[in-house]
């Protein structure tokens, strides 16, 4: 039974993803799964070492796609590490790709039987990608993907600043009263 209405289980918080007691995070990362910057080197410090021994068995991932592992030190039981697009100039296949990480990471978090699930901004640091498009296709792609699927029944963005958030915040209002 999917979620009647996916808006309902979305939420935004503004914190520190690797605080999230949640069943699992999304990190993101890049197509090595070797670690790097970002929220990326902020999951793996909290993890441990054990997190990077797991990704090296994993042999990188697409960008677009999404592999997990087991969260270690972490309070979340899983690390869901999507490879969110490098923007350009949303020309080249980067909302696709965007879309395409988070509903792959929904059928990841379903199919370990995750019921909630926190997500970092992909691709909105390093990768550059506009954060209001982001933020609109992320949780666009999200919803469709609850409306899908029985789990995860709540998610949330964890937002690493007030900027960020509010951004994600004015988005997710007009999304919810239907916008297009
Ligand atoms: N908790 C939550 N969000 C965080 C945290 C944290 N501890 N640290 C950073 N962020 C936010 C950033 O502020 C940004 O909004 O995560 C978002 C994603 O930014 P990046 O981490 O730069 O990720 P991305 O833009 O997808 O670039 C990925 O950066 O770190 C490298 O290995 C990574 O090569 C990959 C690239």
């Amino acid at each position: 039974m999917s979620v009647a209405d996916p808006w309902k289980s979305i939420q935004l918080v503004q914190g520190d993803i690797t605080r999230q007691d949640v069943d699992a995070i999304v990190n993101a990362a890049n197509s090595t799964l070797l670690g790097g910057g970002g929220v990326d080197g902020a999951i793996h410090r909290a993890a441990g070492p054990e997190l990077l021994e797991a990704c090296r068995k994993l042999g990188g991932c697409d960008t677009g796609s999404a592999k997990i592992t087991p969260g270690f030190k972490l309070p979340a039981e899983y690390v869901i590490h999507a490879v969110g697009p490098r923007y350009r100039d949303g020309q080249h296949g980067e909302a696709q790709a965007l879309a395409s990480c988070y509903g792959k990471a929904i059928e990841l978090a379903e199919a370990h039987q995750c019921k909630t699930v926190a997500f970092s901004a992909i691709s909105c640091g390093v990768y550059g990608y506009p954060i209001e498009s982001a933020a609109r296709v992320s949780m666009r792609a999200v919803a469709d993907a609850l409306s899908r699927h029985e789990y995860p029944n709540q998610v949330r963005w964890v937002l690493f600043n007030d900027e960020i958030y509010g951004v994600f915040a004015a988005v997710l209002k007009e999304l919810e009263g239907g916008g297009l």
